[in-house]
């Protein structure tokens, strides 16, 4: 049998590490009620998991109390929240060229309906952003900045310490989607004065799925509208939501068996240690790099610097049907890669590989030198000279 080697971690990470499945477990096993609903034990103990991954997400991403992190079902759920809450009529909203359909879809829907008015900074062919760019978008009527700290298609990193200081100097409200980089990246959310930040809890944070959500600011809080109201557990006799956090924004039963698997995978990254799952995720991309540049018939899209970007790598190889090339190399080499628009269309007319889109290698924490060498041998034998 052929030994199977997952190269789709920019999608989900695949192997959890043993914490998150035994927190899992435990919880269905031995709590398995609702949390902040009942006085009885099992309840009391559900609300301690949610705290405690409130409290662990919160000290990941030096957030001042864990109140201001509310959980959702994914990334794309707090996107829609931030984005939809805190937008208005009239309003201008600056993003990127290289984002995910879950910031660009929204958008398009608001400028639909809303009459908002939306600009993409243009990023050039690596999916790089000059910060200039921002300077010189912003007009009277700014009001949000929404941006990825990293795409998703070429692991391009935007260059947010600077973007996210031209955003507090203008007075700009600052989202940001970390899906690609929360996990792998220090993120300060204080330092940097982010309004919202959005994370995603199933890819580099090693939870499962079903978990995510965002944090934000007392002051952004109250000027948000929630996008989904109903039972908090709290001041049920009223029929006005909240408005206190986090309850304002967290309606309806949580995922608790989702938190007690993320709040285990919090716990491994910073028991690992951030800059060492980095450093190992990006040795690797170097030495795929290195060896992908030696063969001829592909293209590597992106930095090809693993300074400028995240362990993800899109590539092109002339004469080859992608997606046909992504099924040969899970059929006959058990290699797991993705093909195609991977939800960011605008990504690729960017760096120009719309419509057929790329063929994505994205390593994880657990791949190897070995598995490397093989994905590259592999390529060689299927791509003649
Ligand atoms: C940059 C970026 N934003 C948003 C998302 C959406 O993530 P989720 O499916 O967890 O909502 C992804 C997922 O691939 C992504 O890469």
């Amino acid at each position: 049998m052929v030994k199977k080697i997952y190269l789709d971690n920019a999608a989900s990470s695949q192997k959890k590490p043993a914490t998150v499945l035994k927190a899992m477990t435990d919880y269905l096993s031995n709590i398995g009620c609702s949390p902040g609903r009942g006085g009885y034990d099992c309840s009391l103990k559900a609300g301690r998991i949610v705290l405690e991954t409130r409290l662990a997400i919160a000290e990941l991403f030096n957030v001042p109390s864990p109140e201001q992190i509310i959980f959702t079902h994914n990334i794309t759920h707090a996107l829609n929240y931030a984005i939809k809450g805190l937008v208005k009529t009239g309003e201008h909203v600056i993003t990127t060229s290289m984002e995910h359909n879950s910031v660009i879809r929204p958008l398009k829907s608001l400028e639909k309906e809303h009459k908002i008015e939306v600009s993409y900074l243009k990023c050039n062919r690596q999916g790089l952003l000059d910060p200039q760019e921002l300077e010189q978008t912003i007009k009277d009527n700014t009001k949000i900045v929404v941006l990825t700290q990293a795409s998703n298609v070429t692991g391009s990193l935007m260059p947010i310490a600077r973007l996210a200081s031209i955003a507090r100097q203008r007075g700009l409200s600052l989202i940001l989607d970390t899906a690609q980089t929360a996990g792998l990246y220090e993120i300060d959310f204080t330092e940097l004065a982010i309004d919202v930040l959005c994370f995603t809890g199933h890819k580099s944070l090693m939870g499962p799925t079903g978990t995510g959500g965002f944090a934000l600011t007392k002051k952004t809080a109250a000027q948000m509208s929630p996008l989904i109201e109903g039972g908090t557990g709290s001041i049920s006799d009223q029929e006005y939501q909240p408005d206190f956090l986090p309850d304002k924004f967290e309606s309806g039963t949580l995922n608790t068996v989702g938190l007690a698997g993320l709040k285990a995978g919090v716990e491994f990254i910073r028991k690992t240690g951030l800059a060492k799952i980095r450093e190992h995720e990006l040795s690797l991309t170097a030495r795929f790099l290195a060896g992908l540049e030696k063969i001829r018939k592909i293209q590597v899209h992106g930095p090809k610097d693993i300074s400028l970007q995240t362990p993800t790598i899109s590539i092109s190889v002339a004469g080859f049907d992608l997606g046909e090339l992504s099924y040969i190399l899970d059929q006959r080499y058990g290699i797991m890669t993705r093909s195609g628009l991977h939800c960011a269309p605008l990504a690729h007319k960017t760096i120009g590989t719309f419509p057929e889109g790329t063929l994505r290698f994205s390593i994880g924490y657990d791949n190897t030198v070995a598995e490397i060498d093989y994905v590259l041998k592999s390529l060689r034998e299927i791509i003649p000279d």
